[in-house]
């Protein structure tokens, strides 16, 4: 648990001069350019067209227009002192329909973002899936429908192929949690629908779309990169005489059914046996924990915030605070009898609470579990309600809630350090304001802001706080 002071404000942390210190944003949080190029359709596509799915119906068919803006974000990014750039490459840009040959402006226009990032001394960091199915292969069962994963190691070997001299960390997958539990449990997620039993199926081949990738990557690719995944592991505080069976619960369905065959090269039992009325597993077929379990260099943790779970005891009325926009399913197929307690203050503008321990828990207790393997926190960052001041020399953003978030959090990951956890770097989420799936364009995580009537890009004060942590190395006072 958490030792030192509560207030994670330490003064004149230094980081390594190794550790890379970068943003991180997603092609379809980002991109625009929906229809252009060749690029297919995909389940955000559709989803955010769907009247009442998006905040104020928006969708992605625009949103921060980075398409068009390639070199001038690449600039910013440049001027920021960014050492690296987590972003992620759209699979209907690279094969429309999920299948078959690749387009190759799809591929060319990430081959000038690599380029771009390198000439400016950048280190990429690619993900190959950032919830961005093309249509065609939900059409055919997406993530619940094995062959997705089969045709995932055939766009990473095409994507392999054109990058793998250049990358220097590949991720293949960000946050499946969400995309098997928020798009086929919950349906707050594309592609929308609510079935545990098509959640769970989704989680297996998600896990194994990873294991398949990375063997892919690794047959072609030819500089020595990092691979890894990126999960959104929970920080699980358990709460009252029944809160230990519901975190052992969360736990599972959250974590160790992700980090068990990963990592482990088994699903847990206590999961399996949880889930037994929701799908007997039999999608997990022999060899495919084998196949799930390729060597990693690196672990993605993206961290936000934590959760407080007891088991609900059937007439209460039930408070549902797990921060996830709750379309009618539940994200917890089996486990819908627990609870999600209203955690204590402060909260971001998504509600969700401030707690810096959480990322010194998670770091020290990944690392605790598995001591070679290096971690990266691949996001971490927050929502604030923004304002606009004009300023003598022109517009500003003091978001200096933003900048106390980031404070603490970096001075979590500097103690987790300080214990032996070997951290090997920091995106911030994120580069700029963006569309933050059901949320639309409501909440702004960006260091920078986007005005989505001129899509102007303006550095927020926490952009310029953090290209001085980048500049000296040290948390600035
Ligand atoms: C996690 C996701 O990877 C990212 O796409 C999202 O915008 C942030 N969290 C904030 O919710």
């Amino acid at each position: 648990m958490t030792t030192g002071s509560a207030d994670y404000r330490d003064a004149g942390l230094t980081f390594p001069d190794d550790f890379l210190f970068g943003s991180a944003t997603a092609s379809y949080q980002i991109e625009g350019a929906v229809q252009e190029d060749g690029r297919g359709p995909s389940i955000w596509d559709t989803f955010s067209h769907t009247p009442g799915k998006v905040w104020n119906d928006d969708t992605g068919d625009v949103a921060d227009d980075h398409y068009h803006r390639l070199d001038a974000d690449l600039d910013l990014m440049a001027d920021l002192g960014l050492e690296a750039y987590r972003f992620s490459i759209a699979w209907p840009r690279i094969q429309p329909t999920g299948r078959g040959p690749a387009n190759e402006a799809g591929l060319a226009f990430y081959e000038r973002l690599v380029d771009g990032l390198i000439a400016r001394g950048i280190r990429p960091i690619a993900t190959l899936y950032h919830w961005d199915l093309p249509q065609a292969l939900e059409d055919e069962g997406g993530w619940a429908n094995r062959a997705t994963a089969e045709a995932f190691a055939d766009y990473a070997r095409i994507v392999g192929e054109r990058l793998g001299d250049r990358i220097a960390v590949w991720t293949t997958l960000n946050e499946p949690w969400c995309s098997a539990y928020l798009g086929y449990g919950s349906g707050a997620h594309a592609p929308g629908l609510l079935d545990g039993a098509k959640a769970l199926a989704a989680v297996h081949h998600l896990n194994l779309a990873h294991g398949l990738a990375v063997a892919a990557l690794r047959d072609v690719v030819t500089n020595d990169p990092g691979y890894s995944i990126t999960l959104n592991l929970h920080v699980i505080r358990p709460s009252g005489p029944t809160g230990a069976e519901a975190a052992r619960r969360i736990d599972g369905l959250a974590n160790r059914v992700f980090l068990g065959p990963l990592l482990d090269g088994e699903y847990p039992a206590d999961v399996i046996a949880d889930t037994a009325e929701v799908t007997d597993w039999s999608f997990v077929k022999p060899g495919d924990t084998e196949l799930i379990r390729q060597p990693i260099s690196l672990l993605g943790v993206n961290y936000y915030s934590t959760v407080t779970v007891q088991m609900w005891d059937g007439e209460s009325p039930r408070a549902h605070a797990d921060g996830h926009k709750d379309m009618g399913g539940t994200p917890w197929p089996g486990s819908e009898d627990v609870e999600f307690l209203v955690q204590p203050g402060p909260y971001t503008a998504m509600g969700w609470n401030i707690d810096p321990s959480g990322l010194e828990d998670l770091l020290v207790a990944l690392h605790e579990a598995y001591p070679t393997l290096p971690l990266m926190v691949t996001e971490n960052g927050a929502a604030f309600d923004d304002v606009v001041t004009e300023e003598a020399d022109g517009p500003a953003v003091h978001d200096v809630d933003r900048i106390d978030y980031l404070r603490r959090h970096f001075t979590a990951a500097h103690r987790a350090m300080a214990r032996g956890v070997d951290l090997r770097g920091y995106q911030v989420w994120s580069l700029m304001d963006n569309f933050e799936w059901g949320y639309g364009f409501s909440k702004r995580f960006g260091i920078v802001r986007v005005d989505y009537d001129t899509l102007e890009r303006l550095p927020k004060d926490s952009a310029k706080w953090y290209a001085e942590l980048i500049r000296t190395r040290s948390i600035p006072a």
